[in-house]
């Protein structure tokens, strides 16, 4: 939101993903935004193309939105993607939001930084709700060029006056102390969690298309094939899932019109047994109905 109000004018243009970060579009468009969406989908692991970006972006953009790993889809995004939206902010002297909440979580891979081509035109941004899992506690950071940053600071100001004291002792000690330790742990755990939710989902649902996530907290499986077949839309079948079978799954399309039938599983929060049977239940809706 601080970064919001500090970019946006009425009919600025921005650019950001669809599907992605749910709060990203409603928070540019509530203050006066133009919003420019490129689409992606599973068959391009979520990745924008790099042509389709370059298409997105005018002279009147102030801000590329990308999120990566991405939520809902668990996307992360390619080197040649990333490179090619910092060269775009250079190119047309705006900036490049990168959002890197889950830049600790990989199970596969590493992460790509978007600061190491360009401190002028990147504002990474970061926050503790995910490693180490503190979202009550409400810290993050940003990390931008020298004079944004000196606005923004002001700018925040008018959203909390500073963040909760005892959550910035927290995260001091978290990164002093235990940040190393406690990936080494988590990170074995969520990788268990995410191959039982993804075989899961290839055996129950073998209509369904997945993409097994390289990193995060999601995966975002598409089920066309089977809502098509039983008149349903990631909404309703949602709210069947959750009243008649006691899931809970994000329908995809809270993420952008092109999240249409997908939904979101986190996997993060469930033992592997309660995953599987979740993803048990799903196909027994799905294919029983
Ligand atoms: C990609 C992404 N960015 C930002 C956030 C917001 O984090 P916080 O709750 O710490 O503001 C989330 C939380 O779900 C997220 O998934």
């Amino acid at each position: 939101i601080g970064l919001a109000m500090t970019l946006v004018e009425p009919g600025t243009n921005v650019v950001m993903i669809n599907p992605t970060y749910l709060l990203y579009k409603p928070t540019y468009e509530f203050f006066g935004a133009r919003v420019n969406e490129v689409k992606v989908t599973i068959e391009n692991e979520f990745n924008p193309s790099p042509e389709d970006l370059k298409r997105a972006v005018n002279h009147e953009t102030r801000a590329i939105i990308l999120v990566s790993p991405d939520n809902p889809t668990g996307a992360v995004l390619r080197e040649e993607v990333i490179r090619t939206a910092v060269d775009l902010a250079i190119d047309y002297d705006t900036l490049l939001i990168y959002d890197e909440a889950y830049k600790h979580l990989y199970y596969d891979g590493q992460h790509t930084y978007a600061l190491k081509y360009d401190m002028e035109h990147v504002i990474a941004m970061d926050t503790f709700s995910k490693d180490p899992a503190m979202p009550g506690w409400r810290l993050g950071y940003v990390l931008a060029p020298k004079e944004f940053a000196s606005t923004f600071a002001k700018v925040k100001q008018y959203i909390n006056i500073n963040p909760p004291t005892p959550a910035q002792y927290l995260a001091a000690l978290y990164l002093r102390k235990y940040k190393d330790q406690y990936i080494r742990e988590v990170l074995p755990i969520y990788r268990e969690r995410l191959n039982s939710v993804y075989e899961a989902l290839r055996s129950f649902l073998p209509d369904a298309s997945v993409m097994k996530p390289k990193a995060g907290l999601f995966i975002f499986p598409n089920l066309d094939a089977y809502l098509k077949r039983l008149g349903l839309n990631d909404e309703s079948f949602a709210q069947r899932l959750l009243k008649e079978k006691h899931v809970g799954v994000v329908p995809g399309s809270a993420f952008g019109d092109a999240g249409k039938n997908h939904v979101r599983i986190n996997f993060a929060k469930e033992t592997p047994e309660r995953l599987v049977n979740g993803v048990k239940l799903m196909a027994e809706l799905l294919t029983h109905t």
